[in-house]
């Protein structure tokens, strides 16, 4: 069957089903099925690189734009359209589901999430209520609108994993260290745990309505969980990200696990329960390959701030990136974290076109 005789993404949501999207590149290399070419996008190619996103962003704050469909459909859309990317990125943030059940927190710009009261007691635990599909009827409503504009493009659903999100309550904002977080983790076990335990219920629910609505793929981002070492993320991390990854296995769609600095913890990323390892720049392809074991698809891994490079610089990096990758069963070519906001968005586009051209293949 061709991808246009697929009913639309829509009608094909729930549990297994097949969905308009199946026949990407985007999805099939997230299976490790043969692809036509090397899927591309890029981690917040939506966002402040596009003058179009601040045009549309202005005089709406962060988070009261990620509560309204028209814009996230908008703002989801523009990358797909500037830079023919080969999958769309659901426009939110990883304490959207955070914010809807109640927690007093906002995202400051240049800053990032700032939680007025962080949680760091066990009476504190009790303002994590479960997430309910409900309380992100706009969710719902943005997935359904984007999957029927984006057709056989599959829209990529996210949410932030356990640790990360647990790094943002604890801190109360941004930390370059996470001492509060780590004080908690180690001082009071059970307490972390149980914290751990709520957050990979919400995100596990938060992740559900992506699918149900009609998102074709999910990343758990759990960006700043490369400051722990393998054991600390084995004994305290890993089950409740494995407890996420778990409650969204029946969907059969490709669950993606990224987080930065991961070097040493690759292995266990994988092992968690995702079918794509996300890898940064600093562990080749082919060396992240062996680390990962066989099984699961790599997505990456060019520096961010290569794009800030003459044209014939990206392409020589984006060639390296290409040539770690040979050989692999499934690549999705991705920076290794997301788009600076400076970034130059033409780089961008023409970084896609060389990754389509120089990886064409009959399948
Ligand atoms: O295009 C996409 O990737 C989708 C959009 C997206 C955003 N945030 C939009 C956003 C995604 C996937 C995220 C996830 C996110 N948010 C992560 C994980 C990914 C990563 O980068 O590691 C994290 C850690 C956050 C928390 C967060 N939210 C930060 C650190 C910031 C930046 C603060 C700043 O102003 O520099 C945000 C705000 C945010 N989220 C912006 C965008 C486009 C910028 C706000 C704006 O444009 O006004």
């Amino acid at each position: 069957m061709s991808a246009t005789e697929r009913p639309s993404g829509q009608q094909q949501t729930g549990r297994s089903a097949t969905r308009a999207t199946d026949g990407s590149a985007f999805v099939r290399a997230c299976r490790r099925e043969p692809v036509s070419h090397t899927p591309v996008w890029f981690m917040r190619q939506a966002g402040r690189s596009l003058p179009e996103y601040r045009k549309v962003r202005e005089g709406t704050a962060m988070l009261e734009s990620c509560m309204r469909p028209d814009l996230v459909t908008e703002i989801t859309l523009q990358p797909v359209r500037r830079h023919q990317v080969d999958a769309a990125i659901y426009f939110s943030d990883i304490v959207v589901p955070l914010k809807a059940i109640g927690l007093d927190l906002d995202i400051k710009p240049g800053v990032g999430p700032v939680v007025e009261q962080p949680i760091r007691t066990r009476a504190d635990l009790e303002r994590l209520r479960p997430l309910e599909p409900d309380d992100v009827k706009y969710v719902t409503e943005a997935v359904g609108m984007l999957v029927g504009e984006l057709g056989a493009t599959p829209l990529i659903g996210f949410a932030g994993a356990p640790f990360t999100l647990a790094s943002y309550l604890v801190e109360g904002g941004p930390s370059r260290n996470h001492e509060h977080t780590k004080a908690l983790m180690y001082g009071d076990p059970e307490l972390w745990a149980e914290l751990l335990d709520r957050l990979a219920d919400i995100t596990a629910a938060f992740l559900k309505v992506q699918i149900e609505a009609g998102a074709s793929a999910v990343q758990l981002f759990d960006s700043w969980v490369g400051a722990l070492a393998p054991a600390d993320y084995r004994r305290s991390v890993m089950p409740a990200s494995t407890k996420v990854f778990d409650a969204v296995a029946g969907y059969g769609v490709p669950r993606i696990h990224f987080g930065v600095g991961t070097g040493e913890l690759l292995g266990l990323l994988g092992e968690a329960g995702a079918d794509v390892v996300g890898v940064d720049w600093r562990v080749p392809l082919d060396e992240a390959a062996r680390r990962v074991g066989p099984g699961r698809a790599l997505q990456g891994n060019l520096d961010p701030a290569v794009l800030f490079a003459p044209r014939a610089a990206v392409e020589t990096k984006a060639a390296e990136v290409l040539d770690a990758a040979r050989g692999l069963e499934g690549h999705i070519f991705n920076l290794g974290h997301g788009v600076l906001p400076t970034t130059d968005p033409d780089a961008l586009t023409r970084l896609v076109e060389y990754v389509h051209t120089h990886t064409e293949r009959s399948v």
